[in-house]
């Protein structure tokens, strides 16, 4: 049994013929599953934040490209290729943020331009089978993460994390909730305090619904609490996840994990960031040039069901920040601990 099969809900799975994923905007109060049979359905899930996390969209992107490209008549290559490139600007406009999404379809675009000459049915085929894969390599490197990740914990240790880059998060058991799980599952008891993570509330709604179900003994604060937590309850340390990792290292994830950064180096607490190589951009120098999704004032207006500041207030809203990589301590990969 693998260390995934542990886990009591499936956030994306392929059923066969379609997508299936765990809404994520209905969590803690109810368990529903969104089908996904048309490209529309998937890209609407991924910008409504059903699914959500790097990791997941990447997944729930190629599976989008499988979507997308079949119930239609080809006759030729060169309708097939119009369709895919088509399809595939179509996913990568959803979220820019994630490095995971773009890798993601570039493995199903030069996966379709090897087999180019196959005919339409074969190409569906090759398309599915790389989705497949990058939801299973997804898994494994999860699980390897989680093993190396462990190594860094102790029994009684204390963690402290942000948004969530858990099993909802990835075709896995999370990055560093999988760190988290992997150690409990040896045996270590290991406490974490989680941080609500505002505007909508990933840490209170999903961070901590997943480490309940594995009875992860977890408490909720609220993000500006993460000062006094870490000068009065003993943090051992602070892991998070990361929608993007630049060239030279400096980490973009959801807004607030550098403030998180910034506070762990003023208290000395060991800042993790653990993310697979889908994680990683290459092709980007620093953190200044990765592009910062913005998100709806009303997300930020609006809470708890009503209007919580005055109307036409003015808002900014950015969904990520970008930690320079003097404040990462290590990053943990699928490969292993790179300190920094
Ligand atoms: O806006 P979200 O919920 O997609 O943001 C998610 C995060 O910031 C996660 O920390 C990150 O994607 C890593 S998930 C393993």
């Amino acid at each position: 049994m693998s260390l995934s099969d542990k886990l009591k809900f499936k956030t994306l799975e392929w059923t066969g013929d379609h997508l299936r994923v765990l809404d994520q905007t209905k969590l803690p109060e109810e368990t529903i599953y969104l089908d996904c049979d048309t490209l529309d359905e998937v890209v609407t899930a991924i910008k409504d934040l059903k699914v959500r996390g790097a990791p997941a969209i990447g997944i729930a992107a190629a599976f989008g490209v499988v979507v997308g490209m079949h119930k239609q008549n080809f006759q030729t290559w060169k309708e097939y290729e119009e369709r895919l490139n088509l399809v595939i600007s179509i996913l990568a406009g959803t979220r820019p943020t994630a490095v995971n999404l773009f890798w993601a379809l570039d493995r199903m675009r030069n996966v379709a331009m090897k087999n180019k000459s196959d005919d339409p049915q074969k190409m569906n085929r090759i398309l599915l089978q790389e989705a497949v894969l990058i939801h299973q390599e997804d898994k494994l490197m999860c699980e390897k993460i989680g093993e190396f990740g462990a190594s860094l914990l102790k029994d009684g240790d204390t963690v402290l994390t942000h948004c969530n880059a858990g099993a909802l998060a990835t075709g896995g058991i999370g990055t560093a909730l999988g760190i988290i799980y992997t150690a409990s599952w040896q045996g270590k008891r290991i406490k974490v305090f989680s941080d609500e993570t505002r505007p909508v509330l990933q840490g209170a709604r999903l961070t901590v619904w997943e480490l309940q179900q594995q009875e992860i003994d977890v408490t909720l604060i609220c993000d500006n609490t993460s000062a006094f937590v870490m000068k009065n309850k003993k943090i051992d340390c602070i892991i998070v996840g990361a929608d993007r990792v630049a060239s030279n290292g400096d980490v973009a994830n959801k807004i607030g994990t550098y403030n998180l950064a910034v506070l762990a180096h003023f208290h000395k607490i060991p800042f993790y960031v653990a993310a697979p190589s889908s994680s990683f951009d290459s092709a980007i120098p620093d953190g200044d040039k990765i592009k910062i999704e913005e998100r709806s004032p009303t997300e930020v207006t609006d809470c708890f069901g009503k209007k919580t500041a005055p109307l036409e207030t003015k808002v900014y809203s950015p969904a990520f920040d970008v930690t320079p990589v003097e404040l990462v301590t290590a990053f943990i990969t699928e490969k292993g601990i790179k300190r920094h």
